[in-house]
C-alpha cells in the first residue's frame, strides 16, 4: 500500500506542477456554458430566427456564456447574421410531428445533448396530418415530463405557433390552449414561459404558406429572444 500511494501522490503533484498558473485560473473561473436546445420542426431547422437570436446574445455580451445544443449542426438557409461564428446546433427536424417526438425521440436526444433551457415550437405538422388539439396538448405535456426527467431544473419556452396560410383554425385552437396549459405545469424549479409567435404574424410573413420569410424570422426572434435572454440572465445571476 505504501508504494502505490506514493506514486499516486507524486503523479498528482506532477500534474499540478505542469499546469500553468493561467490554466489553473481558467479551470477555476470558466463556468460551463448554458446549454440551450432549439427544438422543433422545419420552422426551427430551415429558418434563420435561431441566428437572429444569437445576434441578441452577442449584443447583450452573453454569446460566450451560451451554446445551442442538439443532434443537428446545420445552416440550411445559409443564414448570415451579424455574428459570423454563431452556434448552429439545433434539434429541428423538418416534417416531424410533436406526437412522434414526444413518444419516440426526445428522451434520447436529451440524453445525447442535455440542456439547461429548451425552447420549442411544434404542432404544425400534427395539424396538417389531422392530429387533434388534445393529441398535441398531450404531446406537449409528455415532452415537459421528459425534459424534467432529464433535468429537473430545465427552463422551458413554448412558442405559440406561427399561422398556416391554409386551415389555420387548428393552429389557433392549439395556440389558445397553450397559456393555461403552461400556467398549470409551471413550477419554480422548472419554469415555463410562452412566446407569442402568432399575434401580428401575417401570412405575408410566410415565404411559402408555412415557413417564415426574412420578416417572419425577425418576428419569431423578437418574441423568443427576450424570454431566452431573461432565462440566461437568471441562470447566470446577472
Ligand atoms: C411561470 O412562473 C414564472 C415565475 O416563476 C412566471 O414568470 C411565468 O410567467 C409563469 N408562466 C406562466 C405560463 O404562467
Amino acid at each position: 500500500m505504501f508504494f502505490p500511494n506514493l506514486i499516486l501522490n507524486s503523479l498528482a503533484l506532477t500534474s499540478a506542477v505542469l499546469a500553468s498558473p493561467i490554466e489553473l485560473a481558467e479551470r477555476q473561473t470558466t463556468p460551463q456554458k448554458l446549454r440551450i436546445m432549439p427544438l422543433g420542426d422545419s420552422i426551427t431547422e430551415i429558418t434563420c430566427w435561431r441566428a437572429l437570436v444569437w445576434d441578441q446574445f452577442a449584443a447583450a455580451n452573453l454569446a460566450s456564456s451560451v451554446q445551442y445544443v442538439g443532434s443537428q449542426n446545420s445552416n440550411p438557409q445559409n443564414c448570415r447574421p451579424t455574428t459570423a461564428n454563431w452556434d448552429q446546433h439545433h434539434e429541428g427536424h423538418s416534417g416531424w410531428l410533436a406526437v412522434d417526438i414526444a413518444n419516440n425521440y426526445l428522451e434520447g436526444w436529451l440524453k445525447k445533448t442535455p440542456a439547461d433551457i429548451v425552447m420549442f415550437m411544434l404542432g404544425t405538422n400534427d395539424v396538417t396530418r389531422g392530429k387533434s388539439t388534445a393529441e398535441v396538448m398531450d404531446a406537449y405535456t409528455k415532452m415537459v415530463g421528459i425534459m424534467r426527467g432529464a433535468n429537473p431544473r430545465t427552463k422551458i419556452i413554448i412558442d405559440q405557433m406561427i399561422p398556416l396560410s391554409y386551415s389555420n383554425a387548428a393552429v389557433q385552437a392549439i395556440n389558445a390552449q397553450i397559456p393555461a396549459w403552461a400556467a398549470k405545469l409551471n413550477t419554480t424549479e422548472s419554469p415555463i414561459v410562452v412566446a407569442d409567435c402568432y399575434t401580428g404574424f401575417k401570412t405575408s410573413d410566410l415565404r411559402d404558406g408555412v415557413h417564415p420569410n426574412a420578416n417572419g424570422d425577425k418576428i419569431i426572434a423578437s418574441r423568443v429572444g427576450p424570454l431566452l435572454l431573461n432565462y440566461v440572465r437568471q441562470s447566470l445571476g446577472k
